[in-house]
């Protein structure tokens, strides 16, 4: 019998009255690790309540103050590391060494976080700086919480995309109720319990497991949340968007990154960086490389370097850190497998790959795709990477920003001028040049356009999305 996890909510560990449980699946163990939770609406209405009275008494501490909370649950992290990484890689099916990496970014992204908080300061404005104005006025502004933070996670970092929602809500003074992806959700439970070792007061996080059907819009409705920030599936951040009202968003949805290269490329360097790109955790993040848009020119070197790389790549259980693993499903799997079978019947033609096991599909690379095949504008959240051969720059600008997404796109070249002027025409949160498509370092600000989100994320972003200005005004009168 696996264990049932339970929910967190004013301080403490409790099963919910629903008396219903949900089953977690691990993605290449062929069982199941655990059960979450299954909650009931009165059980999030009083995970909002408590929040609502802790978030006064939390937002009076200082900004040190909370840090201290903060520095605390890294210790906690850090002692609990190698249990949680198992956890992820259990749950989620990452590779063990990169589950471990994602504890270790999490710890460093607290740090910075705190650090960046308590060097974070207001400004003044002076009245005598508009038409008409005098010395008589001065602005004092400065930032202050916003509430009530609802933090909803994906399940590929189920424990760093959670605390980058998490730790800058919570040095701002907000409290938070956090809702983890179901599958993710285990490790989420095992990252609150560090922040309750870390002696974090009760009802500043609490920690909310269920059905979508029961709790998801119920959630995202209710009149006791201040801000949302989601990442997740598109589909998904358009119904919260919908939803959500007067709320403020943060969402940083899915995405169809380029790697557009150019004659001159370094195509050692670039195959390396677009294999990385695209099959690193299978496919399985927002930023993955989706689609090559190469000059014809140099397609037929890019797409032999390309085959070299994949081969290379190790295939198999995360436990033996292979590259590519098993995907979160078998919905996913059976989705990945339907693209590249539209795209081979529609004449695109197979490199290497369309090999499958049930849910772990082998490295697939896809030549000649055209754009009346779905793989060309669909995203996969999959090892299967198609190329697509154009005749010129702006062509290559053009087919990138056809799509419905715009979160990150990749130029490769020699030209730094000619790459700047590419970026400046690409519709994304980001261009990187010479480098693959990702959200870190976590400092950068990180930004999803068109389908792939709104507002900004990275950590300066993320503190400043989840607090308010408020102004201050000295009236001098004398
Ligand atoms: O899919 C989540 C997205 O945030 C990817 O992050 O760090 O792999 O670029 P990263």
């Amino acid at each position: 019998m696996s264990k049932n996890y339970k929910f967190y909510v004013n301080g403490e560990w409790k099963e919910s009255e629903s008396g219903e449980t949900i089953d977690i699946f691990s993605p290449y163990m062929s069982q199941e690790v655990g059960r979450v939770q299954a909650i009931s609406r009165q059980e999030v209405d009083e995970a909002i309540d408590v929040a609502k009275i802790a978030q006064k008494e939390w937002a009076n501490l200082t900004v040190r103050n909370r840090g201290e909370y903060l520095y605390r649950w890294i210790d906690e992290l850090l002692a609990m590391k190698l249990d949680i990484a198992k956890t992820i890689m259990e749950e989620v099916g990452k590779p063990y060494s990169d589950a471990v990496k994602e504890v270790e970014r999490t710890v460093d992204f607290i740090r910075y976080t705190i650090e960046e908080a308590t060097h974070m300061q207001g400004e003044s404005m002076l009245g005598e700086s508009f038409p008409g104005g005098n010395r008589s006025k001065i602005a004092i502004s400065h930032r202050v919480p916003i509430g009530i933070v609802l933090a909803i996670s994906p399940f590929n970092y189920p424990v760093n995309l959670s605390v980058a929602k998490i730790a800058p809500a919570l040095i701002s003074g907000n409290a938070v109720i956090f809702k983890p992806a179901t599958q993710g959700a285990i490790s989420g439970v095992k990252m609150v319990e560090a922040l309750h070792r870390a002696g974090l007061p009760k009802g500043v996080l609490n920690l909310v497991t269920g059905r979508g059907s029961v709790i998801g819009d119920y959630l995202i409705e209710h009149p006791g949340i201040n801000m949302i920030s989601f990442t997740g599936g598109t589909n998904t951040g358009m119904h919260i968007s919908k939803r959500a009202g007067m709320v403020p968003l943060v969402m940083e949805l899915g995405g169809k990154d380029p790697a557009i290269v150019l004659e001159d490329a370094d195509m050692k360097l670039t195959s390396k960086q677009i294999t990385s790109g695209a099959y690193s955790y299978s496919g399985q993040r927002c930023t993955a490389i989706k689609r090559v848009l190469v000059k014809e020119s140099v397609a037929d070197e890019l797409v032999t370097l390309l085959k070299q790389e994949i081969e290379a790549l190790t295939v198999g259980s995360p436990v033996e850190n292979n590259q590519i693993v098993p995907l979160i499903d078998d919905n996913s799997a059976e989705y990945v497998q339907g693209l590249i079978d539209d795209a081979l019947e529609k004449g695109a033609t197979l490199v290497i790959g369309n090999k499958r096991e049930g849910n772990l599909i082998y490295p697939t690379l896809l030549d000649n795709v055209t754009s009346e095949m779905k793989i060309a504008w669909e995203e996969p959240f999959g090892p299967v990477l198609p190329i697509i051969r154009v005749q010129s720059d702006d062509e290559a600008i053009s087919v990138a920003n056809e799509s419905e997404f715009g979160l990150q796109a990749s130029i490769f070249t020699k030209n730094v001028d000619k790459a700047f002027s590419i970026a400046a025409r690409i519709e994304a949160g980001s261009v990187q040049i010479n480098g693959r498509p990702e959200r870190g370092p976590d400092h950068f600000p990180f930004i999803g356009t068109k389908g792939s989100g709104m507002g900004a994320q990275g950590i300066r972003r993320s503190i400043e999305s989840m607090t308010r200005e408020k102004i201050t005004v000295l009236n001098i009168n004398e």
